[in-house]
């Protein structure tokens, strides 16, 4: 596990860019896992500039997405789609039949989960998953349960993980109730993981993750058992790694 603890947001930024980018750099058709919230959305600046100064191109890149709220249209402003077309994909040069999101809106759920892990199928193999992680320990939208899923599914968001994202819509009740959700599986199966977080209040399940037991009650703490865990965190999420 390489832990890196970074003093300013800037530095972490560009430090996640350098390695997202650095793969692209090497492997023009990099298949790249992404994640959404507010953790990655200074990363994808960093990439979105990049990208302008001509130093890393998307062209030939293949992206699949964590997951996706069920319920609300792709062009929901809200929806993880949207947030990916605004934070990167129409900022760079990323072709749209190679980014790959679920589709919450599909009529058949079920049908759209194995769609999905169809996709990840061809790919291959995931070669780098950047993730964040919920206050309970959630990666994707895989919650804190009995026993967790591996490939892509529905899950009933927790309250708690309702209550954080009401951040970014006009009432609490708007925040949907479910989402589909890329499983442990494909996520521990990515060749590389890096792992972001920010904010004091991360610093807690942080030191859950990385040093509690292995257990379903915290998903990320499965990261444990990966080869290649990159964790880059700012010094109030990174308060407890010592
Ligand atoms: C988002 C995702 C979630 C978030 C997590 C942290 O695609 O899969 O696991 O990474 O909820 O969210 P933020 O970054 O908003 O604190």
């Amino acid at each position: 596990m390489n832990i890196r603890i970074f003093n300013s947001q800037e530095d972490l930024n560009e430090a996640a860019a350098d390695l997202i980018g650095g793969l692209v750099l090497r492997n023009p058709s990099a298949v790249l896992g992404l994640a959404t919230g507010g953790t990655p959305v200074g990363i994808y600046a960093s990439l979105v500039r990049r990208c302008a100064a001509g130093i890393v191109r998307f062209r030939d890149v293949t992206t699949f997405n964590l997951d996706e709220y069920v319920g609300l249209p792709k062009n929901h402003p809200e929806s993880y789609f949207s947030y990916m077309r605004k934070h990167l994909f129409d900022a760079v040069d990323a072709r749209p039949e190679r980014c790959h999101l679920p589709d919450g809106s599909a009529a058949d759920i079920a049908a759209e989960c194995a769609r999905y892990d169809g996709l990840l199928a061809q790919a291959g193999r995931i070669d780098l998953q950047l993730l964040g992680i919920g206050h309970n320990g959630h990666i994707g939208f895989n919650e804190p349960d009995h026993a967790l899923l591996s490939g892509t599914h529905v899950v009933e968001l927790k309250p708690s993980t309702r209550e954080a994202n009401a951040r970014f819509f006009d009432s609490p009740e708007q925040v949907p109730t479910h989402a589909i959700t890329m499983g442990i599986g494909s996520i521990l199966k990515a060749q590389s993981i890096l792992l972001v977080a920010r904010g004091a209040d991360k610093a807690e399940i942080m030191q859950r993750a990385l040093y509690g037991p292995i257990t379903t009650d915290c998903p990320a703490s499965l990261l444990q058992t990966h080869a290649d865990l990159h964790v880059y965190v700012d010094t109030a999420a990174g308060r407890l790694l010592n």
